[in-house]
């Protein structure tokens, strides 16, 4: 028995409903360029899974400008600094007097997520969840092709003009390239996050960045009522070895300050977040190119990974749109340094932000003074906060034409 394959035929073919995807057949259908999104998991799991939570200035603009800005400019929260603290003291980082006035938006990934399926799906875009057997094949001819099965069974078969593969680090794309052709930068840890989503009110008005003897810890937020907040915790930690009173206690511990208050509720949901940097390159194979985490991911200290993603394909829009309706090639052959230029400037920064705020195990009383003198400089240097301040709020800055957007 022969079993029937749909086959069908579209512009880009986007493998990945994050950030990347979605925003990429945003982008596209601006453009006047047709794609379609497939995606292993349900529409429900991604619309809810918990990830990153700041967005860069240039981040927010170019939701805005490409008609995504409603719910982000209600619900989101617009923060002008963070705050550092470690030996017993909290010190402010001013965004706004350091960067002439810019600020970053606290606006959660999922949010975002769900912001642009809704606007993909009121469009009538084809977006396929629940996908399984995603294969990428033809990716060195100018004819690659999609195949997956759907959720209901069948066998599609699509004929791309371009893959956009923003399948995350796991996914099918970057293995899709051939081996001795991707060069490979990448470094672990010896650390991870323990991360929780709590009911109950930030206990502050900017996210808290603490160094600890006990390790680093994160006060974060979602919404005026939802806190998210991380401890640093081994990178083979058992979340079963967490129970909701002893994070709270280390969470205390760690942020104590006189006169200061950590304010505690139910915990809605907790998980260990891995820590690693990765860069792979060239984003790039014939007709196969990489967006997001697909390509490169950064340890989550500086919230740059959801950034990387909207930038990586804010560049790809343009390069496909100009590969496809003009037949220039320029944009397309460019695309892949012009990302990793950002991409490394963002994996330094979170390298630094990680390295200089973690408890690292086994270092010396030497390593030890070092760290502290570095947060010392960074808290006390306006060159120096600066430094910090103008990469947090996204450098290069990310710049968004207006006219490019109908
Ligand atoms: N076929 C189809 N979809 C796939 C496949 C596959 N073989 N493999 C993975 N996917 C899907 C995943 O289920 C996920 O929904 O690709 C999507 C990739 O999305 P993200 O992991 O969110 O990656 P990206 O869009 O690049 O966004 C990067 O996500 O991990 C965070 O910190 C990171 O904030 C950053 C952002
Ligand atoms: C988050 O809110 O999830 C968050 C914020 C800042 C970070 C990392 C994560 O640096």
């Amino acid at each position: 028995m022969t079993s029937t394959v749909h086959a069908m035929r579209t512009q880009v073919g986007i493998i990945g409903a994050g950030p990347a995807g979605l925003l990429l057949s945003h982008l596209l259908a601006l453009r006047g360029i047709d794609s379609i999104v497939v995606e292993v998991r349900s529409r429900a799991h991604c619309e809810a899974r918990q990830r990153a939570g700041v967005l860069e200035a240039g981040s927010a603009d170019l939701l805005r400008a490409a008609g995504l800005g409603a719910r982000l400019d209600r619900e989101g929260l617009e923060h002008g600094g963070i705050y550092l603290q470690f030996a017993g003291q909290r010190h402010h980082v001013d965004f706004r007097d350091l960067t002439g006035g810019q600020a970053v938006t606290v606006y959660a990934q999922t949010e975002v997520v769900k912001d642009l399926i809704a606007a993909r799906l009121a469009a009538g875009a084809a977006i396929e969840f629940g996908v399984s057997d995603t294969e990428v094949a033809d990716a060195g001819t100018d004819r690659p092709v999609l195949r997956y099965t759907g959720a209901g069974g069948g066998r599609h078969e699509v004929r791309c003009d371009v893959l956009a593969g923003c399948d995350g680090f796991h996914g099918i794309c970057r293995p899709a390239i051939p081996a001795g052709l991707l060069t490979v930068h990448e470094t672990s840890y010896p650390y991870a996050w323990l991360g929780i989503l709590a009911d109950v009110p930030p206990s502050t008005d900017e996210l808290i960045y603490c160094h600890h003897p006990d390790g680093f810890a994160l006060h974060s937020m979602r919404t005026p009522w939802i806190s998210r907040l991380y401890l640093q915790v081994a990178p083979d930690e058992d979340i079963a070895a967490w129970p909701d009173d002893r994070i709270w206690a280390q969470l205390r511990k760690r942020f104590a300050l006189p006169g200061w208050e950590l304010k505690e509720g139910p915990v809605l949901e907790k998980g260990i977040i891995p820590m690693r940097s990765f860069v792979s390159g060239p984003m790039r194979y014939g007709r196969l190119f990489l967006a997001g985490d697909a390509a490169h991911i950064v340890p989550p200290t500086g919230a740059k990974g959801l950034n990387l993603a909207l930038a990586d394909v804010a560049v790809l829009a343009e390069a496909l749109a100009s590969l496809l309706t003009c037949g220039h090639t320029g944009l397309a052959d460019a695309y892949s340094d012009t990302c990793r230029s950002r991409v490394w400037r963002a994996t330094h920064f979170s390298w630094w932000m990680t390295t200089m705020l973690h408890a690292t195990p086994g270092a010396s009383p030497m390593e030890a003074q070092l760290q502290l003198s570095q947060l010392r400089y960074v808290t006390s240097s306006r060159a120096a906060a600066t430094t910090l301040a103008e990469n947090y709020v996204g450098y290069p800055q990310l710049k968004t034409a207006a006219k490019t957007y109908p």
